[in-house]
């Protein structure tokens, strides 16, 4: 099974940590306290976690199995394992890179544009009409240009010598500043009326479809499931690696960030009596109230927001690299292509795919209810199938470097039945809706 040539993480840290940053990312900050806040407080935060241990661990682990297995980027390895028939599923992964890379792009570069606002000017009273600048038009653009260059330097600089050295050095700086701004965040006066909402649960949401259908779909993007991130990633291990026990590390660093980052996000906020503008739409937490919080604050509040905004970008840029990684594993295997060339020429055309979402944000948010609650969730669905019935003995590959695996066959029981029925029911709920937020896009209503 040894692929001779294959570019290699340098051990077990280096691809935890590159897979780590891969999982931690907007979704953590952005989504997951807007959702919290939105869905019924701790209620849908057990929920989550719930469904992070019951499905996205089994999925996660699914994918390391099939990558490291077949030691190919994803459209060749679900070739190798399953025949022709399979592989047209790889090149969805790769459709799902280049959407959500296109839009995912964009958010990040209004990242660093608050960035940039903080070290220059401070934020000021204003930022909610500037957004609206920021957020559509050639500002956003020219800011996910930036992001994007990033992004094609370091996955175009390789495996070892990008992707990895980025991430040994900015992962445990976000960790730190996450972890130290909770800290901080604890010391405001009023944060505890930030936990109690953030932390009361309201069970009475937790059993509506659409509640069940964020979570699980904020399960899926958070550790970057169902589109071979994770699986392309793992095409550049040894077989001597225990993949149980990184799924569990890599899920458990994820939801842990998630959280740590709620418990910034909500005492801020009610510190200064913002909270009444939580909520209003997705980016409104994150982009509107939190740097009116910081511009209130004056000059504690410019190096606050300067070290979140950092954080921020980290968590992006690492996520980032995970998405282009598959376009430019797929194009170097696939068409032979070398890397440089692969992350440039794919790169490129990702960035100017963004071109849409960063002139009209309605874009932006279609994209993203597609990339989630159709790509993803159906590429999760997929991939239990692939494991579960059709790859041959996907017990001894995760038993390859972790010798017994107590819980290989649950695994495996989840990944044939009760993971892939319950992503059809939440994707039965799914489908129709987000299929209705495209129509309406295409026939111009807002
Ligand atoms: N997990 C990333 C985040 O939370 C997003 C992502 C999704 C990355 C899918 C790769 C693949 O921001």
């Amino acid at each position: 099974m040894a692929a001779p040539g294959r570019e290699r993480w340098s051990g077990q840290a280096g691809f935890v940590l590159a897979a780590v940053g891969s999982a931690v990312g907007l979704g953590n900050m952005w989504r997951f306290s807007y959702l919290a806040a939105e869905n019924g407080g701790a209620a849908f935060v057990i929920l989550y976690v719930g469904l992070t241990l019951a499905v996205g661990i089994p999925v996660l682990l699914a994918e390391l199995a099939i990558g490291r297995g077949a030691q190919q980027s994803p459209i060749r390895a679900l070739g190798h394992f399953g025949g022709p028939a399979w592989k047209p599923l790889g090149f969805v992964f790769v459709l799902a890179g280049f959407v959500i890379l296109s839009y995912y792009g964009v958010i990040a570069g209004w990242t660093l544009r608050y960035a940039w606002i903080a070290i220059t000017s401070g934020f000021g009273a204003d930022i909610a009409e500037r957004f609206g600048d920021i957020s559509e038009g050639p500002d956003a653009f020219l800011f996910h240009l930036g992001f994007m260059a990033l992004t094609i330097a370091i996955v175009g600089s390789g495996v070892k010598a990008g992707i990895e050295r980025a991430s040994v050095v900015l992962m445990p700086a976000l960790f730190a500043i996450v972890a130290g701004l909770a800290l901080w965040a604890a010391t405001l006066e009023g944060a505890g009326a930030g936990y109690t909402y953030y932390l009361s649960a309201d069970f009475s949401k937790l059993w509506h479809p659409a509640v069940i259908k964020d979570a699980a779909g904020q399960a899926f993007f958070s550790l970057s499931l169902g589109m071979g991130a994770m699986l392309t990633y793992a095409s550049y291990l040894e077989r001597n690696q225990n993949l149980p026990n990184e799924s569990v590390v890599i899920a458990g660093a994820d939801v842990a960030i998630a959280f740590v980052a709620g418990l910034v996000v909500f005492p801020l906020i009610f510190a200064l009596g913002l909270s009444d503008k939580v909520g209003a739409s997705t980016v409104g937490a994150l982009f509107i109230t939190l740097p009116q919080a910081f511009a209130e604050m004056g000059g504690v509040g410019r190096v606050v927001g300067l070290l979140f905004f950092f954080a921020l970008i980290v968590g992006a840029l690492t996520s980032a690299m995970s998405l282009l990684e598959v376009v430019v594993s797929s194009a170097m295997d696939g068409l032979g292509w070398s890397r440089a060339r692969a992350a440039l020429v794919g790169g490129g055309a990702i960035t100017a795919l963004g071109a849409f979402s960063a002139f009209d944000i309605r874009v932006l948010d279609v994209s993203d209810q597609f990339a989630n609650n159709i790509l993803l969730l159906g590429g999760g669905f997929a991939l239990c199938v692939f494991v579960g019935w059709v790859m041959p003995d996907p017990e001894s590959e995760i038993r390859a470097g972790s010798g017994e695996v107590p819980w290989a066959g649950i695994w495996r029981l989840l990944l044939r039945f009760i993971v892939p029925v319950f992503l059809g029911y939440v994707l039965y709920f799914s489908v129709p809706d987000t299929l209705r937020a495209i129509a309406g896009l295409v026939a111009g209503s807002p």
